[in-house]
């Protein structure tokens, strides 16, 4: 039985009052229901390493959903249940999430890894996960509120800066693991333990992660786009040969590390300026990784990560939109703003971002004085103004507004004056079709 150590003072300091008091409403209920009731994996984990974390998943020996539902009665909460599981999510009135599961002991679950010694439910469904510094609990019960629990040397792990299984089997029981355990050494500069890395490289003959889904790699993809430095944690990946095993056409070098460098400051510079804009950051990163194949080589990668027919076209149709566009402007040695403009304004953020990062630093220009200024330039006259000056309303009306806009754009109009000199002109042309 490892030492008995509690983590209370630790969590006094690092959640705010709120959640403790629910957290310890919880230990109660589930007291009372004859229940024991844990926090645990990465919520514990980044408490131990002191990084903030609010993502709290709660295990139960006893019945998740039947807590859940009891929490809900006493507390103003939404909640969602999944019977099959066991799992609920509790959402409270200020949309905090609390994911609740019950403990999972299923022994056929285990194929080839079934523990010899007998083992409390928690310990069994902890023992279940990836690796051992997710492997750690701490029990919520009234009388030992803050006990942590740690069966696999968690601490020991924490301590050594080490990713370490919990048993020979993990990356055959789910290899995108593999992926996990890269993103985790990366997050965290730690170091894979070496008998872990000697399973990982197993893995990786026995082509383990052909035999997962798509879905589930692109799942993991994402993860690693969404972390702070996607770039070391694929250079990490390449080192071990994972990249090419997840297609044979995926490569690191030089010049995507820097298009991945280029990426980040982009995407850092965006979000600067313009917060409230969405974009999907995954995306960005995923046309970088693609950035040195050929489109049957994307399209097989696509499809791979099971992305929709649909979804795969409009990806390939946007990214030889964005070649093209490319190409041209390597040409140029100057624009007209309108270009830029008409060129750029139909194609979907994350493909605009993906460019910007591709151009040399005073083509950069081009598109942060489009995000910055000509993006936001309007013509001063309006349909309403052309009614007035007598036009009839049609399809002339889009015409002119556009042209209106361009030399606008273009700096060829100032004043509203110039702006009706130009609608003029428009016409008369116009009228020699
Ligand atoms: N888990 C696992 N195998 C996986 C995915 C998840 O064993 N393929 C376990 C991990 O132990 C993890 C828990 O399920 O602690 C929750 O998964 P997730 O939310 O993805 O992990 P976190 O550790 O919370 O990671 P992050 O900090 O990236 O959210």
């Amino acid at each position: 039985q490892p030492r008995r150590k509690f983590v209370t003072s630790l969590l006094n300091e690092k959640l705010p009052k709120h959640i403790i008091s629910l957290l310890k409403k919880i230990g109660m209920i589930a007291e009372n229901l004859g229940y024991n009731v844990y926090a645990v994996g990465g919520f514990v984990r980044d408490l131990l390493l002191r990084q903030e974390n609010l993502d709290i998943d709660l295990v139960v020996e006893g019945d998740g959903i039947t807590l859940a539902k009891k929490l809900q009665k006493e507390i103003n909460a939404h909640i969602h249940t999944y019977q099959k599981f066991g799992t609920a999510v509790v959402i409270l009135p200020d949309g905090f999430r609390l994911d609740i599961a019950t403990a999972r002991t299923e022994y056929y679950e285990f194929p080839g890894a079934l523990p010899k010694v007998e083992m409390s439910s928690l310990k069994l469904d902890l023992y279940r996960r990836d690796f051992t510094i997710n492997a750690l609990a701490i029990k919520l019960n009234p009388k030992q509120f803050g006990l942590l629990l740690d069966f696999f040397g968690a601490q020991r792990d924490l301590k050594e800066r080490m990713i370490r299984v919990l048993y020979n089997l993990s990356f055959v029981e789910d290899p995108t693991r593999i992926l996990r355990a890269v993103r985790f050494e990366q997050r965290f500069g730690f170091r894979i333990s070496k008998q872990t890395l000697d399973l990982i490289r197993q893995a990786l003959k026995l082509n383990l992660l052909f035999q997962t889904t798509g879905s589930r790699i692109w799942h993991e993809l994402k993860c690693i786009f969404g972390e702070t430095n996607p770039a070391a944690i694929i250079e990490r990946l390449n080192e071990l040969s994972v990249l090419k095993s997840l297609h044979p056409a995926l490569k690191w070098d030089k010049s995507l590390k820097k298009l991945f460098k280029e990426i980040e400051a982009v995407l850092s510079w965006f979000e600067l300026l313009f917060l409230e804009e969405k974009y999907v950051k995954e995306e960005v990163y995923l046309l970088g990784l693609l950035d040195p194949l050929k489109e049957e080589e994307v399209n097989s990668f696509l499809t791979v990560l099971e992305f929709p027919k649909s979804k795969k076209e409009l990806f390939f149709k946007k990214r030889r939109e964005i070649f093209n566009i490319y190409g041209l402007w390597q040409k140029k040695r100057e624009i007209k703003p309108s270009l830029v403009y008409l060129t750029i304004k139909e194609i979907p953020l994350e493909f605009v971002l993906y460019l910007m990062a591709k151009l040399s630093p005073a083509k950069k220009k081009w598109l942060s004085l489009y995000f910055t200024q000509w993006r936001d330039i309007k013509p001063i006259l309006t349909g309403d103004d052309l009614k007035a000056m007598g036009l009839k309303p049609g399809p002339i009306f889009r015409t002119i507004l556009e042209e209106l806009l361009k030399a606008r754009l273009d700096g060829k109009v100032k004043t509203e004056e110039d702006e009706k000199k130009l609608v003029k002109k428009i016409l008369k042309g116009k009228n020699f079709h």
